[in-house]
């Protein structure tokens, strides 16, 4: 049991809670992580924050114009009834068809309808709950969101078995550890989760990287091992170099193998600028799997959903569905995506004038919300140090990594960021 949930255990002994607390619960406990930090940053870092991920201009939110227009005006029919179970249908249908647009990997080949979630993080407990079973093994890369904890070992009871994200010269990606973490994992059934632009790391496939994991989950399909694929798409869309595999892994593992199901979790919460929404889709592909096989997965989905939360927001929904359906809203995403390349353009070319410092080394990055530091020392000290010397807010990961969300940082503030970043590095390190 993890220490923390110890503690609270602890703080709860000998009163009726503790009696009555069902094994979950007892393993429950609010990490110190992300959340816990960004609360802190909110606190104390009054001159820059970079840790939250969300996308922010001038301290405020960024949005869809065609989504944020529609929320005064909206019909009361839009807004204030139930929504349906798996979500409204409308929505699931246009956002299948934006993703095989999105993804043209996916073109003539068949895959579940989505289902609607209560943002990414139920999708990603859905997954859990209908593919996991206590003791179970679920392999993840090294650098991951660390919400899967709490979802996978927690919730699940699963174990979570991390390999090495990058190789060992940080060029790209280890998939020799992929191959290796797979073929000893136990059993014939192997579930696996990426996250791709990645969070924490920014760092997404080249197109070769992208056929290499292919080629390497359909050769141990071929070896006899029954793969669960999730992929966790949460900041789709946001790449910004060339040569980048600008598609899902999805798109290209939906009709792989008879024996690879893949499972895409994806959501308007950062494709389209609505983290508070709270909208997300679970969408299945598998090759040979028929539209009635779908169809019955889909309703174990419903039942999964139904037990859960019973349905997502209906006025998000709605103001979804208004948004993708506007004349200007691909035209807004694209201007929202020009903006956050920037600040990575940006971002790059402040890390080039500090290419001989050794106290942070910048892990490779190409796409997303994020880019992360390798730190010299504790990643930790560093981190409360810049908010307390420098009222700066950056997140520390596992004490060994630094993450900096350029996505909340105006262009205009960036430089000052970076060179208070380094100048703390310094102080504590040299
Ligand atoms: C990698 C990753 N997956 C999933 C999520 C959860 O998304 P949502 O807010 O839609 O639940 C996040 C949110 O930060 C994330 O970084």
């Amino acid at each position: 049991m993890h220490t923390i949930a110890r503690e609270l255990n602890q703080v709860l002994e000998h009163t009726v809670i503790a009696d009555l607390l069902s094994d979950l619960g007892k393993r429950m406990y609010f990490p110190k992580g992300i959340v816990s930090q960004e609360a802190e940053a909110s606190l104390k870092a009054k001159k820059l924050k970079a840790t939250v991920g969300m996308a922010t201009k001038q301290n405020i939110p960024m949005y869809l114009p065609s989504i944020f227009e529609d929320i005064s005006s909206a019909a009361p029919s839009d807004v204030f009834p139930y929504a349906s179970t798996a979500g409204d249908q409308e929505l699931r249908k246009l956002w299948l068809e934006e993703m095989a647009v999105k993804n043209p990997d996916l073109r003539g080949k068949t895959t579940s309808l989505p289902v609607v979630t209560s943002g990414l993080t139920h999708g990603i407990f859905l997954a859990g709950d209908l593919f996991l079973d206590e003791g179970d093994t679920i392999l993840v890369p090294d650098l991951f969101w660390g919400n899967y904890t709490l979802i996978f070992e927690e919730r699940s009871k699963a174990k979570l078995v991390t390999f090495p994200f990058y190789n060992q010269d940080k060029s790209g990606l280890d998939l020799h550890a992929l191959e290796q973490a797979i073929a000893n994992a136990p059993g014939s059934k192997v579930s696996l989760i990426v996250n791709f632009p990645n969070n924490p790391s920014g760092y997404s496939p080249t197109v070769q990287e992208a056929q290499q994991i292919v080629a390497i989950l359909k050769r141990a399909a071929d070896g006899g091992k029954r793969l669960a694929v999730i992929t966790d798409d949460a900041y789709f869309g946001l790449f910004y170099e060339e040569g980048t595999c600008t598609q899902s892994l999805f798109a290209m593992l939906a009709d792989a193998h008879e024996h690879i199901l893949a499972i895409k979790v994806d959501g308007a919460t950062k494709e389209d600028f609505v983290w508070g929404f709270r909208i997300g889709f679970i969408t299945f592909g598998a090759k040979g799997v028929t539209s009635e096989q779908y169809e019955a997965l889909v309703k174990k989905t419903m039942g999964a959903v139904r037990s859960s939360i019973s349905n997502a927001s209906k006025p998000a929904q709605s103001l979804i569905l208004k948004g993708m359906k506007s004349s200007t809203y691909h035209q807004e995403k694209q201007q929202a995506f020009d903006l956050l390349q920037s600040r990575y353009v940006l971002v790059k070319d402040i890390l080039k004038r500090h290419a001989d410092d050794d106290n942070l080394v910048p892990l490779p990055f190409n796409s997303g919300y994020f880019m992360a530091f390798t730190c010299k020392g504790s990643a930790e000290e560093l981190r409360l140090y810049l908010l307390d010397r420098y009222e700066v807010g950056a997140i520390a990961i596992k004490d060994d990594y630094l993450r900096i969300a350029f996505s909340s940082v105006d262009n205009d503030r960036m430089e000052e960021l970076f060179d208070i970043i380094y100048q703390a590095a310094g102080e504590l390190w040299n």
